[in-house]
């Protein structure tokens, strides 16, 4: 066991541990969101670290502070007079005299305990975390409810501490992805995939602290681990092929196209700027006029300014016309409105008003009239082939398009798939099964502000959870201005460096007993860290997150033995042969 850094001296469940630091521990040792483990009687207490303070003995000491030259008074008064404190957030604790049959016990009991309310608590609220071990080792790991005694002792968590909770990336037995390191030490923090993809989930921060890398990561990570199929709707172009890396030179990462290249499909609404960029194989996607429904309409209300009444028409249109209603209302004239009118008690100056700004969506390069081919259904027989897709944007990419065109094929898609999980309810038939997916959409306050929320396809997709095997991926840099509601059915959530008061109370909606990480969360650095909490991770969390590198593809892709060194490629094969036994 190696050196106790302090020792408990006071502290409440709610508030959190105080702790003072040994004379011979430096505060500057300290930082928020450092991991760290209090012994205490009969259990250990996984902590992170939230604040950082001195403290002096007595006010003669600061009255009378040792002038900044006098080592030998501040060494005598060090640890004695002059203290350091830090304050922990207990966020689990791990059961250590308990044998291992005493273990299996309790484990079902608290998994029957939980099977019991465990769709009530779902319900309400999302957990802090899902306080099981991601590994197949006896350990109870239990949420805190308690506290250590006075004078415990507390310790840099071990590897080894870390491994029995996080787990093994290469257990074969688990979907564990390394999503990163925890700040002060070297050992990799798991997610477990499958937990992770069966509920809607978010990566939030503000701008520039690598919401996409993340969001890369974990499609990455997916797809290697063949968690579920993904559909993302790529505004910016970075995810499916080469995207720009900040930094002092220009350079450019991989996308999931190139480290995966046979299991990602892509599609472009811009398929010049695609192959622009050097995409070959992109297919088109165009959308017709005619696919087009009152319901895809009304998401992008605010986008083309339309007003009620002029929706109210478009209802009347639609009941009159079919689906061709948006051709037909185009080519009216003037008198056609007004005999249109007469007859059916429509109102002609919001006809009028609809007429014009539907026009904008004829100008949209990707819309057609008609289309020949239903692009959508392509889109789902990819999915359903079990490949991965990614909708480029390209200059399409203002929010009028990115909305319209996410929420017609997300409604189409979401569809099919509630058809596809009613058989499979009523045939039970493994084979009628439908496979997880996971639509990544950016932007996401837009589709879930809590004024349009209760119309969308994505605020159902939230809600519903894993009812229908779809779930969502929500890139935001805002994410108090998405609904309250939704917040609260978020599985898990990745969050980088935020700043706003409003935005740091959202991330903590419908999870109780967070409320000492909000400092550990305007604290993280402004690249690269994360604070990941909910169902897929045993405990909540700070990460470095991994570095999406050379490496990174390396570990990733399938070896490619053909551009591999010979001398390299023969050891390898050497050492297969004697696995084998040859
Ligand atoms: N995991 C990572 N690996 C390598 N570089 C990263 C990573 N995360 C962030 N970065 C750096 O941070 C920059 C900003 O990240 P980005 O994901 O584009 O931010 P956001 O999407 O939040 O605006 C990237 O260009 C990159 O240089
Ligand atoms: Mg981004």
């Amino acid at each position: 066991m190696d050196k106790p850094l302090g020792i408990v001296i006071q502290g409440s469940l709610t508030a959190g541990l105080e702790i003072r630091l040994h004379p011979d521990i430096s505060v500057e040792d300290m930082r928020v969101g450092k991991f760290l483990v209090v012994r205490g009687v009969r259990a250990d207490f996984f902590c992170i670290l939230t604040d950082v303070c001195l403290g002096t003995s007595s006010p003669r000491i600061m009255a009378n502070p040792p002038s900044p030259d006098d080592d030998f008074l501040q060494m005598v008064l060090a640890g004695s007079g002059t203290y350091g404190t830090i304050e922990l957030a207990p966020m689990l604790m791990l059961n250590r005299e308990a044998n291992r049959n005493e273990v299996r016990s309790q484990k079902s009991e608290v998994r029957s305990l939980n099977g019991k309310n465990g769709h009530d608590e779902e319900k309400n609220s999302s957990k802090l975390a899902s306080f099981e071990a991601q590994t197949s080792a006896d350990i109870q790991l239990l949420p805190v409810k308690t506290i250590p005694s006075h004078f415990s002792q507390v310790y840099d968590a071990q590897e080894r501490d870390f491994r029995s909770v996080f787990g093994w990336e290469d257990d074969p037995h688990r979907c564990n992805f390394s999503i990163g390191e925890p700040l002060d030490m070297s050992v990799p923090v798991c997610l477990d995939l499958h937990r992770f993809v069966e509920r809607s989930n978010g990566v939030f921060g503000k701008s520039g602290t690598g919401k996409s890398f993340l969001t890369r990561l974990l499609l990455a990570g997916i797809i290697r681990k063949q968690a579920a199929v993904n559909l993302v709707f790529d505004m910016h172009s970075e995810y499916g092929w080469e995207a720009v890396k900040e930094g002092k030179q220009f350079s450019t990462v991989k996308g999931l196209r190139q480290i995966f290249s046979g299991q990602v499909e892509m599609y472009t609404l811009d398929p010049e700027s695609t192959r622009r960029r050097g995409v070959r194989d992109a297919q088109e996607l165009y959308l017709g006029l005619d696919q087009v429904e009152v319901e895809d309409i009304k998401l992008v209300a605010h986008e083309l300014n339309l007003s009620e009444a002029s929706i109210d028409n478009a209802n009347i249109l639609d009941g009159e016309f079919g689906k061709n209603w948006i051709t037909q209302l185009v080519s009216m004239t003037n008198e056609d409105i007004q005999m249109f009118c007469d007859e059916k008690r429509g109102h002609k100056g919001s006809i009028m008003a609809l007429q014009r700004k539907l026009m904008r969506l004829e100008n949209l390069k990707y819309m057609r009239s008609t289309c020949p081919k239903n692009y959508i259904d392509q889109v789902l027989q990819s999915l359903k082939a079990g490949k991965h897709v990614i909708i480029e944007f390209g200059s399409q990419s203002d929010m009028l398009s990115y909305m319209l065109v996410t929420n017609m094929i997300t409604r189409r898609i979401h569809r099919s798939y509630v058809k596809q999980a009613e058989t499979y309810l009523q045939s039970k038939n493994v084979s009628d099964r439908p496979q997880q997916l996971v639509i990544t959409i950016e932007e996401a306050h837009r589709f879930l502000d809590p004024s349009i929320v209760h119309s969308t396809i994505f605020g159902t997709i939230a809600r519903e959870m894993r009812k229908y095997f779809v779930t969502l991926l929500i890139v935001d840099q805002r994410p108090s201005g998405i609904d309250n509601e939704v917040m609260s059915q978020i599985g898990t959530r990745i969050t980088a460096l935020l700043n706003d008061e409003k935005d740091i109370d959202a991330i903590f909606t419908g999870v109780s007993g967070a409320g000492n990480l909000r400092s550990v969360l305007s604290k993280l650095d402004s690249k690269q860290q994360a604070l990941i909490l909910g169902h897929a991770v045993p405990m909540p969390v700070v990460v470095k997150t991994r570095p999406y590198d050379q490496k990174f593809y390396e570990e990733m892709g399938d070896r490619d033995w053909s551009e591999m060194p010979d001398a390299q490629l023969f050891a390898l094969a050497e050492a297969a042969k004697n696995d084998l036994g040859f």
